[in-house]
């Protein structure tokens, strides 16, 4: 397959700034190589240009409102352009990114007629929308955003919103009252920590997986870096202790390559400046070639499933 290599240096979701260096951060940890080398056609497209410029709103209030705007806009045209054209894997950048990333797929999406499916994989829910967060950080909002909820005036309509239903979270150990209170109410599918360490990680993921396949749908997996044990990732401005192990964030990414089901990447909230000699770039690069194939040993008579 083609895999296509799109940075978006965003870094306006957030008062803490670094993540703009990102996209080049994955690529000296070698991502183009290692997808090539498990047999990918990889194309990198360069960095989408976005507003630099960060503006230091007064706390409280939304930060840096109409850069997120533009970049929303500029993601969504990039994303839906590149899902006819391959497997996108968009280079962050902060998690607003999302906002434009995953727009542009759900737009492909509904042209295609098929249902898109979302996968979370974050300490955090980033459900909050412009009236409930407390931080005023846009990097909290995609999830609300993207599911058509009321709020973001000013931001381009989502084309076609994701139901709730077919968001999936694994990983939450961080979550605002508001967006607690969505979650019940909404009944998305919500695997915390706890969860995670009573029952396994796989369990809950083969189910989610079993749900897109049934419905013949789009997948869509948004990687957080503080998704993962702030031991192990350092490079996050929001680490939260308590997350996915080494093994728990390999095999996930084992399992949806297995699936076949996976249509786009969105690797976000690496912030290269806080990094220890590279390791969470590494990581997370690694991690990524594990979703597109990468295995320790294949077995001929032997099948995980
Ligand atoms: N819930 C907090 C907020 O809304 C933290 C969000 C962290 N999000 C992230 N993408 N790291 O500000
Ligand atoms: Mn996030
Ligand atoms: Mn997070
Ligand atoms: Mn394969």
């Amino acid at each position: 397959g083609k895999c296509i290599l799109i940075g978006a240096g965003m870094d306006c979701g957030k008062r803490r700034r670094g993540c703009v260096m990102g996209p080049d951060a994955y690529r000296t940890a070698g991502i183009a190589e290692e997808l090539s080398s498990l047999g990918w056609q990889v194309e990198d497209r360069g960095n989408v240009d976005g507003p630099v410029w960060v503006e230091d709103a007064p706390k409280g209030e939304v930060h840096a409102l109409t850069e997120c705007i533009s970049w929303t806009e500029k993601l969504a045209k990039a994303s839906k352009t590149a899902m006819k054209q391959g497997f996108p894997v968009f280079m962050g950048g902060d998690h607003a990114l999302s906002l434009g990333t995953v727009a542009g797929v759900a737009a492909h999406a509904a042209e295609r007629g098929r249902p898109l499916f979302v996968l979370w994989l974050d300490a955090h829910p980033d459900i909050n929308t412009p009236q409930t967060t407390t931080s005023g950080n846009l990097h909290g909002t995609p999830i609300a955003y993207l599911t058509g909820q009321d709020g973001f005036e000013g931001f381009p309509p989502v084309p076609a919103p994701v139901p709730t239903e077919n968001v999936c979270f694994i990983g939450l150990r961080s979550v605002d009252k508001p967006e607690r209170e969505f979650i019940q109410q909404s009944g998305m599918t919500a695997i915390d920590m706890r969860y995670i360490d009573e029952r396994g990680i796989a369990a809950p993921l083969r189910e989610f997986l079993e749900k897109v396949a049934a419905a013949n749908g789009l997948l869509h997996v948004s990687l957080d870096v503080d998704f993962l044990e702030p031991s192990i990732a350092p490079a996050v401005g929001t680490t939260v202790p308590g997350g996915a192990t080494f093994r728990e964030a390999h095999l996930v990414m084992e399992i949806l390559h297995d699936s076949d089901l996976v249509t786009s990447l969105d690797l976000v909230e690496l912030n290269p400046f806080l990094d220890d000699r590279g390791k969470t770039a590494s990581l997370m690069v690694d991690l990524t070639a594990s979703l597109f194939g990468r295995r320790v040993f294949d077995r001929p008579t032997h099948s995980y499933t």
